[in-house]
């Protein structure tokens, strides 16, 4: 089994419960555990350490404000090829690229407000997963 972290964006959250439970009910019915859950919203810190890879680019500092912005949903997940299954369910990082019927397609507002964010390789998993799961 193998783990990934999944977060639903602030701008999501901020749009009510309806949505939060919509997308995790999408990912439940893909055969994914929740085993870990929180609504939270992250420390500045915590999100300049969690996004550090992207430190540098044009849009690091709106990226960090964003997410640390507001309450974020957090969540721990497991199954079979987890990093990858999760990584498909989600869609293309730009919702104008993320095929039909993915996380992103349907809830996916701009490129910074794609809605969700999932590991992308099982390092990262296990390195986010460490940052905001302790
Ligand atoms: P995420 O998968 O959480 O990883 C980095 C985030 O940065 C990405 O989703 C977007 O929300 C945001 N972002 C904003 N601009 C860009 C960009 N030009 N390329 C990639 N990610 C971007």
């Amino acid at each position: 089994m193998q783990q990934t972290y999944f977060m639903i964006k602030p701008e999501i959250v901020a749009a009510g419960e309806q949505k939060i439970g919509d997308i995790l009910a999408i990912v439940n019915r893909a055969g994914f555990r929740i085993t870990g859950l929180a609504m939270r919203t992250l420390p500045r810190e915590l999100v300049e350490d969690f996004y550090g890879e992207h430190r540098g680019k044009p849009f690091y500092g709106e990226l960090v404000e964003y997410i640390a912005g507001g309450p974020v949903v957090t969540v721990r997940l497991e199954r079979e090829n987890a990093v990858a299954a999760l990584r498909e369910l989600i869609g293309a990082t730009n919702p104008a690229e993320a095929a039909i019927g993915t996380i992103r397609n349907l809830y996916g507002a701009s490129l910074q407000n794609n809605a969700v964010h999932a590991s992308a390789n099982p390092a990262d998993a296990e390195r986010e997963l460490g940052l905001i799961f302790g």
